[in-house]
């Protein structure tokens, strides 16, 4: 069953994520002694690593016990400005106790065939050989396109059912991707959907209230096997639901 939050702007929006995140790993380090979180990339979650790296959030998360991995990369190496490694390093990585050894980021910088082979072997090292690895938490923004990770509409990766993750070629950027795959975001504890601007108002309404077309707006495959989906949205992304 999916929850759909709506706040009055994106500060609103991070403060409550941040929140989330930290009553869902105070559970994991309870019950598992451990929290494996996967950040996503874009824009929208700076505000939310940002605050999670703030003195409010140090005690509030154990960090030690944290491990990090990433939904999605773009094949750049990890000092690129696109890079979502960067973002999160300039904004969290390097202001967290974290522990070096838990910070699990994609080889953007390798051929993207090996880019994923690569990353599905330090899924299968720290999950084993399961039939798909069950993270505590998955963080996902979505596009205006309606994609998740780099999950893009149509592309072939939509269709990836045995791999952990996948390359993928992105008609829209013309670049090659890396991006975990569909039954590895279903079979989550919990998985956060961040969607904030008017720019995404209009996917918003389509994707939530609109006809399931899955290949056309991949956040609609999102669809936790036995986890919990929770929609966090702003004001501005959330117009058209009225
Ligand atoms: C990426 C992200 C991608 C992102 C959406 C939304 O690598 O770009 O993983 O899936 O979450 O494109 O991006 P914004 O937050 O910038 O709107």
């Amino acid at each position: 069953m999916s929850q759909i939050h709506i706040y009055p702007d994106a500060d609103a929006l991070a403060q409550a994520a941040a929140e989330k995140i930290a009553a869902l790993a105070a559970e994991a380090v309870a019950q598992r002694g451990h929290f494996s979180l996967v950040l996503s990339g874009g824009s929208t979650p700076r505000k939310l690593y940002s605050l999670l790296a703030t003195d409010a959030y140090r005690t509030r998360i154990e960090w030690k016990n944290t491990h990090l991995f990433w939904g999605d990369e773009r094949t750049v190496p990890p000092d690129h400005a696109d890079s979502n490694y960067r973002m999160a390093k300039e904004t969290l990585l390097d202001h967290a106790p974290l522990l070096p050894e838990n910070i699990h980021r994609i080889a953007g910088e390798l051929e993207p065939v090996q880019a994923a082979q690569a990353y599905e072997q330090v899924l299968k090292t720290y999950f084993g050989e399961k039939t798909a690895p069950r993270f505590d938490t998955i963080l996902l923004g979505m596009g205006d396109d309606g994609h998740v990770a780099s999950l893009y509409p149509h592309s072939r990766a939509l269709a990836e059912s045995s791999r952990w993750v996948a390359e993928n070629y992105v008609e829209r950027t013309n670049t090659w991707r890396i991006t975990l795959t569909t039954a590895v975001l279903n079979a989550a504890t919990a998985i956060l959907i961040l969607v904030s601007g008017e720019n995404k108002a209009k996917i918003v309404y389509e994707v939530l209230r609109g006809e399931f077309h899955p290949h056309k707006f991949p956040a609609q495959m999102v669809k936790p096997v036995a986890g919990q989906l929770v929609w966090l949205l702003d004001a501005d992304a959330a117009a058209r639901l009225k």
